[in-house]
């Protein structure tokens, strides 16, 4: 597991970017759960810095396609996957496992 921020640094219903290897990590602080996603939609790759999270779920500013925050999946487009990442807290760490 790579540590890449603090939670302190993710307002409550909010986001940060962080890359790490390359790749662009979004966290977002949904009432103190944290979830980690790729910051890049799986259907024509916007990011999804900008994108609206309401309860568990994230929708891309494209298209609207709506991604489940815990497993990535879009209900009305099951071909997309949007790729999730296992996060651990300790203290204020905020660890990603990129796998
Ligand atoms: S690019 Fe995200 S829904 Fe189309």
């Amino acid at each position: 597991m790579d540590n890449i921020a603090k939670i302190s640094e993710i307002p409550n219903f909010g986001k940060k970017v962080v890359t790490v290897s390359d790749r662009e990590i979004l966290l977002i602080n949904v009432k103190g759960t944290i979830y980690a996603v790729e910051n890049e939609c799986p259907h024509q790759g916007s990011p999804l810095n900008a994108a609206i999270v309401k309860d568990s779920y994230i929708s891309c500013p494209r298209h609207g396609y709506r991604f489940n925050l815990v497993d990535g999946m879009c209900t009305e487009h099951p071909e997309c996957i949007l790729a999730t990442f296992p996060v651990k807290l300790s203290g204020d760490d905020v660890s990603v496992d990129l796998g």
